[in-house]
């Protein structure tokens, strides 16, 4: 136990991710002592705000973690994997954001508004947040969940091209301009004649719908819905949960949707379904289609909650329920579940 703030490094500080997270930590309550940011050797000597004060980005190196007490990893999974034990045997407490370690059965996987008391046990020093997509569709679930008791998942994701890191938005914003500036096929919309470069998609991503997000795994599998269904299952604590998930990117810089049909183990009624996902905490509802009311990705970008609508008990099934859900994936998606397991942490070594 010690009586000063604890220190916080943020390693990726100058990354997608790492940017909203410096903005969150100037808007947050300041639980911080130091703030120390961390990148890669090209950004060492850059200059970034956070809470009010220009900070130097520092190299990453072992040096780097001396004096700090929890570090939060936003970087590629191979740099998470190579440094995330390094921090760790200085005794500094890591969160880290990528794939690197959210697999593993002695990393808790943490969604603090579910599994909070998971944080405290942590045998190598690392604790794991999950991807974007999961973060889209945890709380609201687990909501559901807690009343209902959950059975089986079908998903399909929309999901945004930031989460493919900076060369996804940067791919997506110069496929929208050559698509803008040439004849994508007045009548076909063929895109083959002005993308020139898919950057780290498998195809054109302006103006279409690409239906693979992450590596290919067994069974045509992707490593993302995958990863869906893993995760979903741990936080939830539902080892033999059914999931099938379907992945798909679309032609959105920020924000993930999620269409949801959900199976509970007790016939649900919609008017109560509805004041669950109101109360539900991180989440907002947003579900009056005759008004025009129910999430897009761009009601939702910038802001903290994940926003649930077009709520629908199944028509065949008095048990399911269909939703359509919205989060910014930089925030809860990423940045803020970061910044809230951090707080948890923080809060107890003080
Ligand atoms: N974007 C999302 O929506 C999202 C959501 C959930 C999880 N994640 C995960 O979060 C991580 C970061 O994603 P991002 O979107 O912020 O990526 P990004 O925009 O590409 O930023 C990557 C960050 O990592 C740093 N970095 C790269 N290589 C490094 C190295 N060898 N040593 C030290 N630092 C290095 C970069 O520093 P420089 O600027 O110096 O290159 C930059 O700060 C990834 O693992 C990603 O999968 C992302």
């Amino acid at each position: 136990m010690t009586s000063r703030r604890p220190s916080l490094a943020v390693v990726g500080a100058t990354g997608t991710v790492g940017r909203v997270l410096l903005g969150l930590l100037s808007t947050r309550a300041d639980v911080w002592g130091e703030v120390r940011l961390i990148a890669s050797p090209r950004s060492a000597g850059q200059r970034l705000t956070v809470r009010g004060a220009e900070t130097e980005v520092l190299a990453l190196s072992e040096e780097a973690f001396t004096g700090i007490d929890l570090a939060v990893f936003d970087v590629p999974a191979p740099v998470a994997a190579q440094w995330a034990p390094i921090a760790a045997a200085k005794g500094v407490v890591v969160i880290d954001n990528s794939a690197a370690f959210a697999g593993q059965e002695d990393v808790p996987l943490v969604v603090p508004e579910l599994n909070a008391p998971a944080a405290r046990i942590r045998p190598r020093g690392v604790i794991a947040s999950p991807g974007s997509a999961t973060l889209t569709a945890i709380l609201a679930l687990g909501a559901l969940h807690a009343e209902y008791g959950l059975r089986a998942l079908v998903l399909a994701s929309y999901q945004a091209a930031s989460a493919e890191r900076r060369a996804g938005a940067e791919t997506l914003r110069a496929q929208l301009a050559q698509v803008a500036g040439g004849h994508a096929g007045e009548q076909t919309g063929d895109l083959r004649a002005v993308v020139t470069d898919n950057g780290p998609f498998p195809a054109p991503l302006a103006l279409n719908t690409v239906p693979w997000v992450g590596a290919a795994a067994e069974g045509g599998w992707s490593s993302e819905e995958l990863r869906l269904r893993a995760e979903t299952r741990r936080v939830l604590g539902l080892p033999d949960l059914a999931v099938s998930a379907t992945c798909v990117r679309v032609p959105v810089l920020t924000g993930h949707s999620m269409a949801v049909h959900a199976v509970f183990e007790r016939e649900v009624e919609q008017h109560r379904a509805r004041e669950i996902l109101r109360d539900a905490p991180g989440v907002v509802l947003y579900d009056d289609p005759a008004a025009g009311e129910y999430p897009t990705p761009n009601d939702v970008v910038g802001t903290d909650p994940v926003w649930a609508g077009r709520l629908r008990r199944a028509l065949d099934d008095p048990c399911a329920l269909d939703l359509f859900l919205c989060g910014d994936n930089l925030r809860k998606g990423a940045a803020l579940n970061l910044v809230q397991i951090a707080e948890l942490v923080a809060a107890e070594l003080r």
